[in-house]
């Protein structure tokens, strides 16, 4: 394992080698290759489809896997022939999007079939309906900026280049406040099945499925080959980022917990991200920087973010913007600069008694006493507000069954240096684990699968899990998906 890491950080260098040396086509490739022939499936990690799927994963240590090939379905026929193929043969595989999951195997597959979903493309808008339609293989930004041009938008993600598997997860957007998560949005899924049989989900024909597919995870129930959602309208925001350096971190919870408590305009939307850096803090705050993220839908936010803008910055880059723009906040391509050995683990708390200070005390006190062991960790407050909750009841709920805001999730991120053993890189992710499975979360409350470790069991937090559980069983009977490919356990 240690060579594999250190094979992710030279990835142009090792995908030459391993491909210059080759690997044994499986026979689920060598299947795949004689259906779809070669514009549909890469199976030489020299190809540049390999080259580019392999390596844009957002943990950077994903990139240490090597797919047996990866095949590139249009349709959901595609797809459907993919999966009796593996199945046949025995294979793994994995479904990938656009790769942002940090969790092993979740979108990557070590010698098996990657199922890259990035040609399946396909955006349109019924203007009678308000209805917005697209396959998974878009960015968030590409779809915001397709739909811009009928002043409409869709609920997604909060930054441009992160995919569609979002929404399974959940999907927190900028405008769930008045909208709900971007599953509450869908209105039909087509899905394939792990039998291969292509069917619709909805509020009526398959609701089981439909259900379980609203929050309850990619990769668990089928693959989605097209999403119907209701489309939203937008115009010009109020928006942009606060950057706050040395100590101010008294004066931002309180900010933060004043808005998750008190903010009742659901047109305004924060995210409050605090980050460590490994250098020194000499007593300054110097290895301190928070950037919130503040988002107002309309041109006149009043005092919304007023709490905030009182705390000293450096940087204030608040103002109109468009949603493509909002997608881009702080700098454009953050989602790809950021590309490193990153891990996400998640928390849940309520910001009425004190354990929203007990975390962050908790994480800072690591933060410092883990100095070069880290490149930089950030730990993020996300509000899920009344308004959020009440919107996804409105519209038949999610398979998180959130109760009633307010409360937030507390994400936390780590990013370990790339030339690390094997032995160091596990002795820091243990420690980080300790860190966050050792602060008490809010009792009855769900974790956000999207920023939850596959070790956290996240799915047993969900008041549907039986519920969850029963779906699995009857959508993929003998476990095709659960025992080939990764994802949430319902064992
Ligand atoms: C920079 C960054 C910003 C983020 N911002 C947000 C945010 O604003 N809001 C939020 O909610 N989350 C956010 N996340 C978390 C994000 O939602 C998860 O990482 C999510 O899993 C990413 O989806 P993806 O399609 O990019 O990734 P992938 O890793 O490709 O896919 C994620 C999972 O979904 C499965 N999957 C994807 N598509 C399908 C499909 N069509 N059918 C079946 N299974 C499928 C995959 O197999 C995989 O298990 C962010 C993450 C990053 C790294
Ligand atoms: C590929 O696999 C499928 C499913 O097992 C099978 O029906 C088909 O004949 C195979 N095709 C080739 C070319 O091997
Ligand atoms: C692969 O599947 C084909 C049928 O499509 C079958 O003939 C062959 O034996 C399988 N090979 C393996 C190794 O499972
Ligand atoms: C929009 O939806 C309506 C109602 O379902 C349908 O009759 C119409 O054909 C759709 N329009 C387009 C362009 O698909
Ligand atoms: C934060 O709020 C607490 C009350 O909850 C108050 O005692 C403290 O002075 C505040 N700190 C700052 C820096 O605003
Ligand atoms: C700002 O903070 C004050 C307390 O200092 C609180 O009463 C008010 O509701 C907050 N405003 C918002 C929009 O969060």
């Amino acid at each position: 394992m240690s060579s594999l890491r250190l094979l992710a950080t030279t990835l142009s260098m090792s995908s030459l080698v391993f491909g210059l040396f080759g690997l044994e086509p499986s026979a689920a490739c060598l299947n795949l290759t004689s259906t779809f022939g070669i514009s549909k499936t890469a199976i030489s990690q020299l190809d540049l489809r390999y080259i580019y799927s392999r390596n844009s994963y957002w943990n950077t240590a994903l990139n240490a896997y090597a797919p047996a090939c990866v095949v590139y379905p249009e349709n959901a026929q595609d797809v459907s022939l993919i999966l009796k193929a593996i199945k046949a043969n025995g294979s793994r595989f994995a479904i990938k999007t656009k790769g942002h999951n940090t969790n092993d195997f979740f979108s990557s597959v070590d010698d098996g079939v990657l199922i890259d979903l990035s040609h399946m493309t396909g955006k349109s808008y019924n203007e009678s309906t308000t209805l917005a339609t697209y396959e998974p293989g878009s960015s968030w930004g590409e779809l915001y900026e397709y739909y811009l041009q009928y002043d409409r938008t869709v609920v997604g993600g909060r930054i441009h280049d992160v995919g569609t598997g979002l929404a399974l997860g959940g999907g927190m957007s900028y405008l769930s406040p008045q909208y709900g998560m971007a599953c509450d949005g869908f209105r039909e899924l087509e899905v394939v099945l792990p039998s291969g049989d292509i069917v619709t989900a909805s509020s009526n024909e398959n609701k089981d499925l439909f259900y379980g597919l609203r929050g309850g995870g990619g990769n668990a129930f089928g693959v989605v080959t097209k999403y119907i959602v209701q489309s939203r309208p937008i115009g010009t925001l109020y928006a942009g980022n606060l950057v706050h350096i040395f100590d101010h971190h008294e004066a931002i919870l309180n900010a933060t917990r004043d808005f998750i408590l008190h903010n009742t305009d659901p047109k305004a939307a924060i995210l409050m991200n605090f980050n460590v850096l490994t250098i020194p803090d000499l007593d300054l705050g110097l290895d301190q920087a928070c950037v919130m993220f503040l988002v107002y839908d309309g041109e006149d936010p009043g005092d919304a973010f007023a709490n905030f803008t009182a705390i000293p910055h450096i940087l204030n880059t608040l103002g109109p913007k468009t949603y493509l723009e909002v997608a881009n906040l702080l700098i454009p391509g953050l989602a790809v600069i950021s590309r490193a050995d990153n891990v996400f683990r998640i928390g849940v708390h309520r910001a009425d008694d004190d354990s929203y200070r007990t975390a962050f005390d908790r994480f800072y006190q690591w933060s410092q006493d883990h100095k070069g062991e880290y490149t930089y960790i950030h730990m993020d407050y996300n509000p899920v507000p009344k308004s959020l909750t009440d919107a996804s009841k409105a519209q038949g709920s999610n398979a998180m069954e959130m109760p009633d805001g307010p409360w937030f999730w507390a994400e936390y991120t780590i990013t370990t240096p790339p030339l690390i053993s094997t032995s160091k890189y596990n002795e820091i992710q243990a420690s980080f684990k300790d860190l966050v499975d050792g602060t008490p979360n809010a009792k009855g409350l769900p974790f956000f699968l999207n920023e939850a470790h596959a070790d956290q069991d996240a799915l047993k937090t969900f008041s549907s899990y039986k519920r969850l559980q029963q779906i699995k069983q009857k959508y993929d009977p003998d476990g095709f998906f659960a025992s080939k490919t990764g994802g949430w356990s319902f064992s």
